[in-house]
Parts: C-alpha cells; sequence; structure tokens
C-alpha cells in the first residue's frame, strides 16, 4: 500500500487526484477529514488523518504501509517535521520513501528550504530506508498568486530582473510521482524536472497575455517593495526574508533556468509548456472563473489551497 503526505496541501492534492485517474489504491494523510472533503470524494482514495509531528497518532495511517510519497508544508517545523516522520514510518515497517524537494535542494544553499530539504535528504539516506528524491523546479501554479493584480491591474509585479526560470506543471510532477511510487526500478535515485523552457517574467507575461487574449503586463519591482507587499499581506517575516534571498538568488542565477527533461523522457511524461498551463487557467488569469473573480482585490501573494484545482 502507498501513502501520500500533506495529501490536503498543493502538491499532495494534485499527487492524490492522478491516483484517482488511475483507479490506483492510495492511503491520502491529512491533518483534518472535515478539511479534505474534496479528496474524500475521489475513487480509490483512503483518506486517514494524522500529524506528522506525533507518531503516536500515525498508527492507522502507517498501517500496512509499503511506499510513502513524503510531503509536508514549507514552515519553520518542515526538518522536525519530516525528520519525525522517517522515524515513525521506519519503525510501522515502511520499506521505501519517495521525498519532493526541489531542484536547488542543497546543503549549501543561502534559501532557508532547499538547505532544509537537503538536510532531511541526507537524514532519509541514513535511515536505512529506501529512498529516491524527486526534485521539481518552480511549479507553474505560483504564477496564480499573481492573479489578483492580474485581474485587477493586468499586471504582476516581481523583484525578478532579467532571471529566467523553468516552470513545471504540477501534473507533470504528479505523473511522476506516480511513477516513481508504482514502479520498482527506481530506488536510490534522483529526479530532476523543469518545464520544457526557460522563461524570464515579461515572457510568462506574454504567455498569459496569449492564452487570455488580454495584454499582461510584468512590472519589475526593488527586493524591498516586495518584501513589504508580503509583510502587509500577513506573510511571516522568516518566510518573507527566505524568499527575499530566493529572489535574490534567481536574480544572479542559480540554475533554476536549466530545463531538465531527463525526468519526463525516463518516465514518458510530455512535458506541458506554460503556454497549455495558461490556456487551462485562462479564465482564472481573466477573473471570468468564479475563483478568479474571488482574487480580484484579494491580497497577494494567498494561499493556492482555495483553487478548486490547481
Ligand atoms: N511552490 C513551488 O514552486 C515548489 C517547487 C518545488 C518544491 N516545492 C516543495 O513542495 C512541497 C509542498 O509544497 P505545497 O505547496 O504543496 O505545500 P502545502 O500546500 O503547504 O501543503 C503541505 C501539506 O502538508 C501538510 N502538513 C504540514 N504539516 C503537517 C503535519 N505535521 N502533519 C500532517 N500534515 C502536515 C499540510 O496540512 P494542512 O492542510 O493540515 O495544513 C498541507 O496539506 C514543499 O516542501 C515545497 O518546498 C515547492
Amino acid at each position: 500500500m502507498i501513502l501520500v503526505t500533506g495529501a490536503n496541501g498543493l502538491a499532495g492534492s494534485a499527487m492524490i487526484r492522478e491516483f484517482a485517474r488511475q483507479s490506483y489504491p492510495v492511503k491520502a494523510l491529512v491533518r483534518s477529514r472535515r478539511s479534505a472533503q474534496a479528496l474524500e470524494a475521489l475513487t480509490a482514495v483512503d483518506l486517514v488523518e494524522g500529524d506528522m509531528l506525533h507518531p503516536e497518532t500515525l498508527t492507522n495511517a502507517l498501517s500496512g504501509v509499503d511506499r510513502v510519497l513524503l510531503i509536508s508544508s514549507p514552515n519553520q517545523q518542515m526538518m522536525e517535521t519530516q525528520c519525525t516522520f522517517i522515524d515513525a514510518a521506519k519503525k510501522a515497517g515502511v520499506r521505501h520513501i519517495i521525498k519532493l524537494s526541489g531542484v536547488t535542494t542543497s546543503l549549501d544553499s543561502s534559501f532557508l528550504f532547499s538547505r532544509m530539504h537537503a538536510e532531511i535528504s541526507r537524514y532519509l539516506e541514513q535511515s536505512g530506508l529506501g529512498w529516491t528524491f524527486l526534485r521539481p523546479s518552480q511549479f507553474m501554479t505560483e504564477y496564480l498568486r499573481e492573479v489578483p493584480t492580474i485581474v485587477a491591474e493586468r499586471a504582476f509585479f516581481l523583484p525578478f530582473e532579467e532571471a529566467k526560470l523553468a516552470p513545471v506543471d504540477l501534473e507533470d510532477i504528479a505523473k511522476a510521482a506516480f511513477a516513481l511510487l508504482t514502479q520498482p526500478e527506481h530506488e536510490g535515485k534522483t529526479y530532476m524536472m523543469s518545464g520544457p523552457e526557460a522563461l524570464n517574467m515579461t515572457e510568462i507575461a506574454e504567455q498569459i497575455s496569449l492564452a487570455t487574449g488580454s495584454t499582461v503586463r510584468y512590472v519589475n519591482i526593488s527586493p524591498e517593495e516586495r518584501k513589504q507587499a508580503q509583510l502587509t499581506a500577513g506573510i511571516p517575516a522568516y518566510i518573507v526574508d527566505a524568499l527575499d534571498m530566493q529572489s535574490s538568488l534567481r536574480r544572479e542565477g542559480n540554475g533554476e533556468e536549466v530545463v531538465h527533461l531527463e525526468t519526463h523522457t525516463t518516465l514518458g511524461i510530455r512535458p506541458t509548456p506554460f503556454a497549455e498551463f495558461a490556456h487551462r487557467h485562462a479564465a482564472d488569469f481573466l477573473g471570468t472563473s468564479a475563483w478568479g473573480a474571488a482574487q480580484n482585490g484579494q491580497k497577494h501573494p494567498l494561499d493556492l489551497r482555495t483553487l478548486p484545482s490547481a
């Protein structure tokens, strides 16, 4: 049996929808069943409650589980959450953990979450369990965070200057995770994964303009303006600082512009271009979907978990 953690989050719920599409049985770990009703309605999904920080709550979730896809929130507790979970999984007889992190995962990184992902990966490698690392680039859904100003002002505001990124579609990551979890030959391997093109923010704006038939502008802002907007939106200061560092690394060129299609090729997944993602979400970017309309005038950036299907 396979367990996906963080199943009610942005990435985790995409993974669970892929299992449902394939009618392949999966356990979905959530902290609260009440807030995960959309998952409960899916076929072949066994919703289980538990808190990864509290092993005593995981007995039912881990019972009969052989493989796990390890995901939790990028927050201050991420290391403790995932390392505690690894210990509990080992004790419960899990054999293999697939860990979702990112392309910039490195013990030397100045970006807090890249460093934490590397620490957790090292902990997993040393745990004696089988491991596989799935390391995607920026999710394309990150641009849905810009919907409030795209709807209100037909513009989005970031401090990335001319930096290029190669964002990847969560649907592609979900297909990759499904393959890594259901095929035996991926143990001990690392899978880097990006979208098919490196694009700067002006090019992203052009793609959204084409998809929506309405001009959207990219406006470069200073790092300080970005930080102020995030603090005003209620983002915790340590996350604002971490994102500020990430922006700085992106401006310098930190490897996120590199296109990695080797995982798509190995696993037989068609790489989704950004244009296709933008078309899929055209009504969100235009503010004509219920979700897009609700973002008009919202604070920025927003919690994407309100999106019906990212
Ligand atoms: N955004 C990107 O561009 C990007 C790119 C590459 C990699 N990543 C990585 O992708 C990962 C997932 O991100 P995401 O956006 O999907 O995060 P998310 O939406 O915050 O989802 C994380 C989920 O983990 C659950 N969780 C947190 N602590 C838990 C605990 N103690 N016990 C049980 N469940 C717990 C949360 O549960 P609740 O619903 O109860 O809060 C939430 O549903 C992160 O590690 C991030 O670093 C992100």
